[in-house]
């Protein structure tokens, strides 16, 4: 039998409760032993929950686990980085192997944690931390493991996306469609990590270290949020044969890696611009494999559950038939981090100009002093002093368009820049 430390019986710890019991018979077969939750731990244990348990294996005493020399496995799942990051380290110290769903703490502690398990021979499992039930990390690890990866977009947070696609198909204003979202319960009451990026740049980070093989500076990563996008820009995108999506891009190139994370206009055509609602995709491209794409559900109850419980067969089975830690990947390259200034794009680039005559002409001979040429031209005529210009540029380096923005910034006839996107060619 295989003993159980769980952190956490929240959202996810409790999927994993009601996972362990309801499929007890086909995890043990699987697994060759029994699997036993032998204590949990949580902040309030007076708390009404709603699953069936013997309220002994309830604590809210850390050491009580740490200690229990009989538990061989830890699972954390109570999320943020304290004091989560200092019990998986505990765990780890005493000889446990864990799984944990928790992105934050492998994104910014990655390799202390890779490196503590490996010198410990335990296992540390974390499929749940990027995009809940769908399997990446182990396909990225295993099944692409022939391949150089060369580049990976994906769809990583379920509150942008529900927000995006409410905007685009219902043509409502980002901060009415937030707040139907959070009261859903697709966004949280503090919105922030996902509508920022930050939760979307934990998960690219820790998808970059695993493909190519090195450490990333989650400081390095270039992030930012949909909190700009207005129901005029996504208009827009659909007259241009776009949709704008929050992409976490990771692409290497003999230079440095390319990760980052921020809206982007991605073409209508593309399979990940039928990713709608909740819903989370990862698109690769492996040098023998090609481009692959995987979708699903990136967050919830269950579907991380499943994650996670098949983490924790998989650790259980390695400790029942005590087979050593055999994951050997390393952080072995040493790939700086591409600054966004040196990176080619195509631009998307909104203005409110006044309505007179010539004001387009100064803006493309800015852009011509700065070697950035123009693929469309938008000029919407209205009934009114102050009218809209829409450009869509050719791929130039990021610092070109900087360069222009600021000098078309200075002209009289430019009252403001509404908005800059990121066209990506997927
Ligand atoms: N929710 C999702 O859809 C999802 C998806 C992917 C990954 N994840 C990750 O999974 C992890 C858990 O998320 P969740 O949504 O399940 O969280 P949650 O619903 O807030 O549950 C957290 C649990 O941890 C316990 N807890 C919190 N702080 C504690 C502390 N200091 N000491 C002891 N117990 C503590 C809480 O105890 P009480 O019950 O007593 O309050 C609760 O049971 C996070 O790392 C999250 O990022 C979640």
């Amino acid at each position: 039998m295989i003993k159980i430390g769980l952190l956490g019986l929240g959202t996810v710890g409790s999927g994993v409760f009601s996972i362990l019991e309801k499929h007890a018979e086909t995890i043990k077969r699987k697994v060759g032993t029994d699997l036993k939750i032998e204590k949990v731990l949580v902040k309030d244990k007076d708390k009404q929950r709603d699953l069936d348990f013997d309220d002994q294996i309830l604590t809210d005493d850390i050491d009580e686990i740490i200690n229990n020399k009989d538990i061989d496995l830890l699972v954390e799942l109570i999320g943020g980085e304290n004091p989560a990051y200092n019990y998986i380290i505990a765990a780890l110290n005493s000889g446990k192997s864990v799984v944990t769903a928790n992105k934050l703490v492998i994104a910014k502690y990655e390799q202390e944690i890779m490196g503590l398990a490996r010198e410990k021979g335990v296992q540390i499992n974390y499929e749940g931390s990027v995009a809940g039930g769908i399997p990446v990390i182990r396909p990225l690890k295993e099944s692409f493991a022939a391949n150089k990866i060369e580049r990976l977009y994906g769809i990583l947070n379920g509150t942008t996306n529900y927000i995006l696609t409410k905007m685009t198909n219902e043509e409502r204003e980002f901060d009415e469609v937030l707040a139907e979202a959070q009261s859903l319960g697709y966004a949280e009451r503090d919105p922030h990590s996902d509508i920022s990026g930050a939760d979307a740049a934990y998960k690219i980070s820790i998808l970059s270290s695993i493909a190519f093989e090195t450490s990333i500076d989650l400081n390095g990563v270039y992030v930012e949020g949909i909190e700009g996008i207005e129901l005029e820009d996504i208009k827009l995108a659909e007259e241009l044969g776009y949709v704008i999506k929050l992409l976490a891009i990771a692409k290497y190139h003999q230079d440095g890696l390319d990760v980052r994370v921020h809206p982007a206009f991605i073409s209508k055509e593309h399979p990940l611009a039928l990713v709608n609602d909740v819903y989370n995709a990862i698109y690769l491209h492996g040098d023998a494999v090609g481009d692959v794409m995987s979708y699903g559900q990136g967050a919830g109850r269950m579907p991380t559950a499943s994650a996670v419980v098949a983490d924790i067969m998989q650790a259980a089975r390695d400790i029942y038939y005590q087979r050593p830690e055999v994951d050997n990947l390393d952080s072995i390259y040493n790939h700086d981090l591409v600054n966004i200034s040196q990176v080619e794009n195509s631009f998307y680039l909104r203005l409110q100009v006044k309505d007179k005559p010539g004001v387009l002409a100064q803006i493309t001979k800015i852009f011509g002093e700065n070697q950035v040429s123009l693929a469309s031209v938008i000029q919407k005529h209205r009934l009114s002093e102050i009218v809209p210009i829409v450009l869509v540029t050719h791929q130039v380096k990021e610092e070109n368009i900087n360069k222009s923005l600021t000098a078309i910034k200075g002209l009289d006839d430019v009252i403001s820049i509404k908005n800059l996107i990121r066209v990506e060619e997927l």
